[in-house]
């Protein structure tokens, strides 16, 4: 086998550097706390660490709002902490992404400020501009019930300039060849310094087709393969991954046909109409997402994924299936985000409930692609609904029953630790999970382990097998490897057949990996299982060993139990 592409088979784990690990008891998190939590990362079993915004920056949006896209914020160390940082990634084997924002900067940038000062200033055209104000002004907001326009009047500027997101995030004029080369800069300058690959920041409007070409989009996704291809040149193993909530009929045009655009794309489809399943137990959605998502070019990948640090955006189900996941998930007001969303963390979600908890990263971690995990959710981490939007996902990382959850020794952390109920530091955090053997956080480590060791989950070709609307049977296939992996969300035990399997099986049994038992087919080659409520189960035709080549299979090799 040849060494396949990093991407498509490893672990990627988001974390924000603020909430992580205060290194010199300031609050705030920062690389010197990172460091030193690189060697739990590498034993949890993680690829590469996505690192979220750590530019200079107003922070008005954590960080998405960028002030300097050269600098490192101060408070999360220096360029030479970044530096350190990447090499002591390389070193554990695991490699590093960060978040690239290119379609707005922070009104504080520089280029913002020259270009507000000084109508003829090259950097006026950096950004989108209007004289008077444009008639759909108050359309469009990302954010509806805080933001409540998308064009704002400058004072200074004497005009009106665009912006998708927040006021204080004008938008980049992507249109403008000056600003191209200046992204594409900004792209070589982080690979010098270490990085393998880019979560880039709300995709579908960086190519909004713009003013200039306002029914033609191309011209601006072309600069997504000219990105690609500046990264590929200057590093060739360099990756993006697109951030873009779009239906997936859309996806291709990220990818680009022949593959020559963006290597990944978070799947938010597939992410929502899982959220849908775990509501209703009906998998038929969930289905149809994955079917629509085949057939990609030989480089794109999916990355799967639960929650992020966003609120769980579920606005493109249908009204009722959005009605059933807010039923489920989200039922109160001070739950739900931007009339599309909730803003709560996994494990609260889910009641708690191991089991759903589980059932919900097997199934995550099952899907067509790479998976991205979120800190916090490896030991199941609740949230504070008493802090503003976003922010209640995203509490300090509870490491310990020590002060601020071992996050932090300062009075004044960044947002405070959750210390009460159920998900206080004191009841859930790493320390404690570390040391039992049943811990979410060690169940975590041992299923991240078997997903790395099935890389046809990550690399191979799928089938979903028949099975009734509660249950997701799914089979998948890459080079000599069959693997089976069977979800049942219904609250009822269930007997299940697996008809013949797409290849050729040679009476060939699957062994379950959570147990090592071994399940025989049939004379006419079909398997029988049992899933318990709430259930899941993987499967490897021959197990996980590999069969020495021209070996004759074992038929009758002893299995435990
Ligand atoms: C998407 C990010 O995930 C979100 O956190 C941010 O507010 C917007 N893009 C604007 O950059
Ligand atoms: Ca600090």
């Amino acid at each position: 086998m040849i060494e396949q592409r990093w991407y498509k088979n490893t672990i990627i784990y988001s974390l924000a550097l603020d909430s992580f690990l205060d290194s010199n008891g300031d609050g705030i998190g920062d690389f010197g706390g990172l460091l030193k939590r690189l060697d739990y990362l590498q034993g949890l079993g993680v690829g590469a660490v996505w690192v979220m915004p750590f530019h200079p920056s107003p922070r008005r949006d954590h960080g998405y709002d960028v002030a300097d896209y050269y600098g490192i914020d101060p408070r999360y160390g220096t360029l030479g902490d970044f530096v350190e940082f990447t090499h002591a990634c390389r070193t554990r084997g695991m490699r590093v992404m960060m978040d690239l924002v290119l379609n707005h900067t922070s009104d504080q940038h520089p280029w913002f400020q020259a270009a507000i000062e000084d109508p003829e200033s090259r950097y006026r055209e950096f950004y989108i501009w209007a004289d008077k104000k444009p008639k759909n002004a108050h359309e469009g907001m990302v954010f509806p019930g805080v933001q409540d326009s998308t064009w704002t009047f400058s004072k200074k500027a004497k005009a009106w300039y665009y912006h998708k997101f927040f006021e204080f995030q004008p938008d980049l004029n992507i249109a403008n060849p000056q600003v191209q080369s200046e992204l594409l800069k900004i792209v070589g300058f982080w690979l010098e310094a270490g990085v393998s690959g880019f979560r880039l920041d709300a995709v579908p409007f960086l190519i909004a087709a713009d003013e200039k070409h306002p029914s033609d989009a191309e011209p601006a996704f072309d600069f997504l393969r000219r990105i690609r291809e500046l990264a590929q040149w200057r590093k060739g193993d360099a990756v993006f991954l697109a951030e873009a909530n779009i239906p997936p009929e859309d996806c291709i045009k990220y990818f680009g046909e022949s593959g020559d655009r963006l290597h990944m794309m978070f799947n938010f489809p597939v992410n929502q109409t899982l959220f849908y399943a775990l509501a209703s137990n009906d998998t038929g959605p969930l289905r149809e997402k994955l079917e629509a998502s085949r057939d990609l070019p030989q480089t794109a990948q999916w990355a799967h994924f639960l929650r992020n640090h966003d609120e769980l955006d579920i606005g493109r189900l249908p009204d009722d299936q959005r009605a059933a996941v807010f039923a489920a998930f989200g039922p109160e007001e001070h739950m739900q985000l931007y009339d599309r969303g909730i803003r709560r963390r996994l494990a609260p979600m889910l009641g708690g409930d191991r089991r759903r908890l589980e059932l919900a990263y097997s199934l995550m971690l099952t899907m067509p692609g790479t998976p991205v995990i979120r800190y916090g959710d490896e030991i199941g981490m609740g949230d504070d609904l008493d802090l503003p939007e976003r922010e209640a996902g995203r509490t300090p990382m509870q490491w310990s029953g020590e002060r601020n959850g071992g996050f932090s020794p300062s009075d004044d952390p960044v947002r405070p630790p959750i210390a009460e109920g159920p998900y206080g530091f004191q009841t859930v955090n790493v320390a404690r999970q570390r040391a039992q053997e049943g811990s979410l956080l060690n169940w975590t480590e041992r299923m991240l382990r078997m997903r790395k060791e099935l890389p046809e989950l990550g690399h191979g070709s799928f089938t979903i097998l028949p099975a009734p609307a509660h249950v997701l049977a799914m089979c998948y296939e890459f080079e000599d490897n069959l693997s089976v992996f069977v979800h049942n969300l219904a609250e009822e035990r269930i007997d299940l057949k697996i008809e013949q399997l797409p290849q050729d099986c040679a009476q060939r049994p699957l062994v379950c990996l959570q147990t090592d038992h071994e399940i025989r087919p049939d004379a006419e080659g079909c398997y029988d299982l049992v899933l318990e409520p709430s259930g899941y189960k993987w499967f490897r035709l021959g197990g996980l060993e590999d069969m020495i080549e021209g070996d004759e299979p074992q038929a009758d090799r002893p299995r435990k139990g």
